[in-house]
Formats: structure tokens, C-alpha cells, sequence
């Protein structure tokens, strides 16, 4: 096994009416001003964003809000963000939402602090040295974002527009209020979508090169079984609270770099790079492209390491053929409705799409991708066109 770096300074409190603590906790953190960040009215609809405003008032905390965060989180909006921020006099922000409100929150937190253009910490210009104090009241059970150092934004000003992520240790927030009864209102196609998101996130983890760890490996495929025991549930009866507590509890552990203690690296992530192509340029959700990509991915590199495959298929079904288990996480994914092709996104996609979407990944044939398996222009467009059946 590697030698192991964990790092996790994020305050998790999990539980029904977590969110009611979040004057008491601002108040603790020295909070003044909060700019409280949400999206597009799910938080309003619910009576979530008055309950939280009025435990912030209590604790004599002042603060403003600024809503309207889509998903796939856009870059015209962090800069409104971080202008408010400053001309108000703000010293926290708080993010109530899924992971786009929480990603966008981020990078207002590091355009605060870094100054100049915040896109310089997404296309790669710039490191951040740091970031404005985040909150974190989570609505939606995928990104992992109230735990990992992960923040995803889109840049609408270009043409096309780019998607890219920032990952720093600055970007693991203060505060983390985890109250599983608030995705009960998450949509059929949302919380399938976040639990294929949840599972890649482990996923990911589990293909990496070199050695690895046998204890993150059994984590890893216990992981797994409960998301796929759990989603089922909480598609049938939306506000079963085991349920929707044990997908909550996943998708923050899936990311937070437990799944890969003792891993030689962070894990292979091509199949992140390739989806955010697709979310970038068709804003489709993050989980259900990547449901439409893996197994075309798992096929595309089986020969690397087919023991790998072997191990995954053993320790979550109980199978050993390695083309058997690809099948059963793809029936999993078509059992919950989300899609194992591109085409099953909506997507039109021919052969010249393949071929634009691989350079976009390769950032024009100037980058590889993925660690499990080594990936150039050529291959993910092999792999989109398997994805999208024209190979
Ligand atoms: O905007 P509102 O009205 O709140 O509606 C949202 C949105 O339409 C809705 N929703 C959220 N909570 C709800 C709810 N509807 C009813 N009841 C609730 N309780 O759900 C829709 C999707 O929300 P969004 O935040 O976009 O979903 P998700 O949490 O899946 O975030 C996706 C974004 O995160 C990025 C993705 O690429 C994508 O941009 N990722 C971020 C990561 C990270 N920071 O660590 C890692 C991931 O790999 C991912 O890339
Ligand atoms: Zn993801």
C-alpha cells in the first residue's frame, strides 16, 4: 500500500433538523455578514431558505442573498457573486443547495480572496492561496462537494464554453449541516442521477494505477451495494429516511478521499473528464452522463487490468466475469432510468461530435487523461463513439 495523506477539516453535522443549528455555528465560526447563495427556487418552494434566514437573524447575524445558481454552475454568476460580496462587506458565505450552489459558492470564495480574474483558477493560470469562509446546508445527495476539495464551473462568456474544476485543500468548507429529510422534494431523475454520481465518485477511485489498499477496496464495494440497495428505495417511497440518510452519507464519503487511502494515486477520472465535455456543451446532469459513458469506459480499458475488474465484479455481485459485472452495473443504471448510452441523454450524437467532444477533453491533443488507463485524443474518441453505438 501507499503512504497515506487525509485531510479533512470540514465540521459534518448529520441528522434531521441539522439545519437548525446554522446560527449557532455561524455565530461560532465569528460570522457578521453572510452572503447566503442558493439556485433557482427549489430552497424558496421548500420553506428552507426562510427557516435558515430567520435561525440566522436569531444569532444576530445580518446577511443578503443572492440566488439564481443553475445547474452545471455558471462563471457570470460567481462574478455578480464576489462584486456583492465585497461591496457589501461580507465575511461568510453559505451555500443552501445542491452541489452547483455549493460549487459556485467556492469560487466566489476564491475570487474574494485571490482577486483579479477568478476563471484563472479554473482554466489552470493561477493557484489559490486561499478562500473566504463557506458554510454548507446540502439539499441533494451526488457531488460530495460538502466534504471534497472539488469546485466544477462553467465559463458561459466563451465560445464554446469550457467546464473545468479547481481542487485545493481551500476548497473543503468550514461547515457541513447534512439533514438527509431535505432531498425528500429531489426529483426521480435527480437523486438517480446523484446516486450514479455518488457511485463513480468511488468508482473512479477504485481504477488507479499501482498498488492499492485491501481495506479501501472492501469499503469501496460496500459503498457500492448500499447505493444500489438504497436508490431503489428512495425512487419508490421519496421520503424514506434510511434511505435518503444512507445515499447522503455515501456521497460524502464517496468524495472526501476516504476511497482512496492507501491508493498509489487519486484514482483514474477519465470518465469525469469525458462527461464534463458533455455537460459543458449539452448541460446534461453530471450523474446521468456519466451513466451513458462508464461502460463503454469499463469495456475500452478491461485489458489493463482485468483482475481489477474481476475484483469490483467479485466484491459487489459476487461474479467473477468481468464483462458479467460491466452488464450488471449498466442494468442497475437502466433499472433506476438513467441512461447507458449517449444517445439515451437525448443526445444526436455522429461521428464528428465524437470527434470534436475528444478534443475538447484532450484540450485540443494538448493533454492525456485518466491513471488506470493512459487515454489520448484517439481514445476517448473510440470511447464516445462506443458510447454513442457507432463502434
Ligand atoms: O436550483 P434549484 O431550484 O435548487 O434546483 C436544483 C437543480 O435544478 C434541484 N434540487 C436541489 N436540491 C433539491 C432540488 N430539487 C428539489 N428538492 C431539493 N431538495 O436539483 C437540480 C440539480 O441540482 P445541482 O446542484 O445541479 O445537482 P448536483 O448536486 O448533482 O450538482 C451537479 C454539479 O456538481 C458538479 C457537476 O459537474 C455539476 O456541475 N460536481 C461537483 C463536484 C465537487 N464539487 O466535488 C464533483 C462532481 O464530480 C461534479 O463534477
Ligand atoms: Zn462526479
Amino acid at each position: 500500500m501507499a503512504s497515506i495523506g487525509y485531510y479533512t477539516p470540514t465540521k459534518v453535522l448529520f441528522g434531521k433538523e441539522a439545519e437548525n443549528q446554522v446560527g449557532e455555528v455561524l455565530k461560532a465560526e465569528g460570522a457578521t455578514k453572510v452572503l447566503v447563495h442558493f439556485g433557482a427556487g427549489s430552497v424558496k418552494k421548500s420553506g428552507l431558505l426562510d427557516r435558515v434566514e430567520a435561525r440566522i437573524k436569531e444569532a444576530g447575524i445580518d446577511f443578503i442573498e443572492l440566488g439564481g445558481v443553475v445547474p452545471n454552475p455558471r462563471v457570470s454568476l460567481v462574478r455578480k457573486g464576489i462584486e456583492m460580496y465585497r461591496d457589501e462587506g461580507c465575511d461568510y458565505i453559505l451555500s443552501v443547495g445542491g452541489g452547483s450552489v455549493l460549487d459556485s459558492a467556492k469560487a466566489i470564495g476564491y475570487g474574494v480572496f485571490g482577486g483579479g480574474d477568478v476563471w484563472d483558477f479554473y482554466c489552470g493560470k493561477r493557484m489559490p492561496e486561499g478562500i473566504a469562509p463557506i458554510g454548507c446546508i446540502l439539499t441533494l445527495s451526488a457531488t460530495g462537494s460538502e466534504m471534497s476539495d472539488s469546485s466544477v464551473i462553467t465559463n458561459d462568456e466563451t465560445d464554446p464554453v469550457y467546464k473545468r474544476g479547481c481542487n485545493t485543500d481551500f476548497g473543503r468548507v468550514k461547515f457541513s449541516l447534512l439533514n438527509p429529510e431535505l432531498t425528500y422534494t429531489v426529483s426521480e431523475y435527480q437523486t438517480a442521477s446523484g446516486a450514479v454520481d455518488i457511485m463513480m465518485h468511488t468508482l473512479e477511485r477504485f481504477f488507479h494505477s499501482g498498488h492499492g489498499l485491501d481495506f479501501t477496496d472492501d469499503l469501496a464495494c460496500t459503498l457500492l451495494k448500499e447505493v444500489m440497495k438504497w436508490t431503489p428505495v428512495a425512487l419508490y417511497k421519496p421520503d424514506d429516511y434510511d434511505a435518503r440518510a444512507n445515499l447522503m452519507w455515501c456521497g460524502t464519503l464517496s468524495h472526501n478521499g476516504l476511497m482512496a487511502t492507501g491508493n498509489a494515486t487519486k484514482g483514474d477520472w477519465a470518465c469525469h473528464q469525458i462527461e464534463h465535455e458533455l455537460s459543458a456543451e449539452y448541460d446534461v446532469a453530471h450523474g446521468a452522463g456519466l451513466a451513458a459513458i462508464w461502460g463503454s469506459w469499463a469495456r475500452y480499458v478491461l485489458d489493463t487490468d482485468r483482475e481489477r475488474f474481476v475484483k469490483l465484479g467479485e466484491g459487489v455481485f459476487g461474479e467473477s466475469d468481468p464483462i458479467k459485472a460491466i452488464e450488471k452495473f449498466e442494468a442497475f443504471f437502466k433499472s433506476i432510468n438513467m441512461p447507458i448510452t449517449i444517445q439515451g441523454l437525448g443526445l444526436d450524437f455522429d461521428e464528428a461530435a465524437c470527434r470534436t467532444a475528444a478534443r475538447g477533453v484532450t484540450f485540443q491533443d494538448a493533454r492525456t487523461i485518466g491513471d488506470f488507463k493512459v487515454l489520448n485524443t484517439e481514445d476517448v474518441f473510440n470511447i464516445y463513439m462506443m458510447a454513442s453505438g457507432l463502434k
